[in-house]
């Protein structure tokens, strides 16, 4: 890490929100300099749930610049025409492509800021350096721990895996992000797999392996009476749109409250009409072929594992009969969603200098920076974990390029207020 070097930003995490942030700080009219850390030795967006297939939930053109910066070189429109694949993209005529060309894109857009990029360092803790311009980044990797100086910290460190209360993830026992993974280093053949959950990475899951292992017996244990539809309706999207994003922050808390009423189906606990249709033809194409290993257990919900002999036993409680009853599985996957990000932990250090809400929840501008106790020279800014704030988009991948450009234009504002 080079010395005496106090970079304008310091980004922690390097997946689709930061990296787009680079690319609004490498496309900014004033001069700033960034660096960005991660804990991947390379971008794994969401690698152990890459299934051959999958497709995006965002329209490609809320890439990582575009909504910004409509002639960005880092569009995805670039990336299609820079790898010779943008007439037969559009001969496709889909606006919804592949996890796995996206990750394609994420790739040649990191290749393009690499001078930019630590990998391989996770950040364990953010500190004032007591001078009031600046802020230590500490951090760990293979050669110890390093240090870095900031005047503005960026943190975008994703969502937080969540299993069932009472479960543990083990050897046969998974969360789904982990499941790819997982899945590669399993010795000997699967004959029976549960998946917990009723949202799309369940849904995935279980017509994957459904597909994958013709004589294995496949459970969903699903919460609801069936699937629902994410709405991604016209109407509906517009609470993702970058005025979504300023009529959630400016509205009173029961309105926020109702907007995420109204409209969480459009994210959490619902499938895409699609893989819902998939998975219905191979529940029906069994009854008429007379084959039975699809099992679809409904306002079912798991409440334990434990490993006995060479077997997982499930118990799960079934709302519809009011009991629970007990399952011998090879694996359980646990497709139970996600917490927010959470960067409490990184910023204990700071947590003094932190305005809390009276709910405990960080105060946050309208610029993504937190409200700072006193006036302060340096900005911590969120990139996820403002869902109180900011609304549905928080976490995803909507409104990252506008998100990211109104960041650099605060860092910049206030480097120039500074002089
Ligand atoms: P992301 O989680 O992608 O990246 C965080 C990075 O921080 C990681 O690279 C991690 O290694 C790093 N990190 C974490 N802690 C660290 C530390 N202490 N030090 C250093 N580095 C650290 N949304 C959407 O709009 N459209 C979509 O199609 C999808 N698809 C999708 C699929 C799946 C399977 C999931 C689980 C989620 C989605 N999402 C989504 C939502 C998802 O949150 C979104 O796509 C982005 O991943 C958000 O990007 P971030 O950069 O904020 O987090
Ligand atoms: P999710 O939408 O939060 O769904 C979690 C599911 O688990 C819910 O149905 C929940 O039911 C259920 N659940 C919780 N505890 C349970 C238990 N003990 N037993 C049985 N079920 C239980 O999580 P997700 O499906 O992982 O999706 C998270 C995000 O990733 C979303 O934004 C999604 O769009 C995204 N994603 C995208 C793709 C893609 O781009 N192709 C793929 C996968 C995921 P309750 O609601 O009743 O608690």
């Amino acid at each position: 890490m080079p010395e005496n070097v106090v970079y304008d930003v310091v980004g922690v995490g390097f997946g689709p929100a930061n990296l787009s942030l680079a690319v609004a700080l490498t496309e900014h009219a004033d001069d700033l300099t960034s660096l960005f850390l991660d804990r991947a030795p390379s971008m794994s967006w969401h690698g152990g749930m890459l299934l051959p297939g999958a497709k995006m939930q965002v329209a490609f053109l809320k890439d990582l610049a575009t909504f910004r910066n409509p002639v960005s070189r880092f569009s995805f429109v670039a990336y299609l025409h820079d790898t010779g694949r943008l007439a037969q993209f559009v001969n496709n005529r889909d606006f919804f492509t592949t996890r796995r060309d996206f990750h394609a894109y994420l790739d040649w857009a990191e290749a393009g800021l690499a001078d930019q990029v630590r990998r391989g360092v996770t950040v364990t803790g953010i500190e004032p350096t007591g001078n009031g311009d600046s802020m230590r980044v500490l951090m760990e990797g293979a050669n110890g721990t390093d240090s870095t100086e900031a005047r503005n910290v960026v943190i975008s460190t994703g969502l937080v895996p969540k299993m069932p209360p009472g479960i543990a993830e083990d050897q046969y026992v998974w969360h789904s992000s982990r499941f790819l993974d997982n899945y590669r280093a399993v010795r000997g053949p699967l004959r029976r797999v549960g998946v917990a959950g009723a949202g799309q990475s369940a849904a995935e899951l279980v017509r994957y392996l459904y597909d994958h292992l013709p004589d294995a017996e496949i459970f969903a244990f699903v919460p609801s009476y069936g699937y629902s539809v994410a709405d991604s309706t016209p109407f509906a999207n517009r609470v993702f749109d970058p005025q979504g994003m300023d009529d959630f922050y400016s509205a009173p808390a029961q309105t926020k409250s109702a907007i995420w009423q109204y409209h969480k189906n459009t994210n959490y606990s619902v499938v895409d009409d699609g893989v819902i249709r998939d998975l219905y033809q191979r529940a029906y194409d069994e009854e008429t072929s007379g084959r039975d290993r699809l099992h679809f257990h409904t306002m079912a919900r798991v409440e334990s594992a434990k490993r006995m002999a060479d077997d997982t036993r499930v118990t799960v409680y079934s709302m519809l009969s009011d009991s629970s009853y007990e399952l011998d599985l090879d694996v359980l996957i646990c497709a139970t969603g996600y917490d927010p990000m959470d960067p409490a932990k990184l910023l204990g250090g700071m947590d003094g200098c932190l305005a809390r809400d009276e709910e405990g929840r960080y105060r946050v501008r309208r610029d993504h920076r937190l409200v700072t106790a006193s006036e302060s020279a340096c900005g911590v800014y969120l990139q996820g974990g403002t869902e109180h704030t900011h609304g549905l988009s928080a976490s995803l991948l909507s409104n990252i390029a506008i998100r990211s450009g109104e960041i650099a234009d605060s860092v910049a504002a206030a480097k120039r207020a500074r002089r």
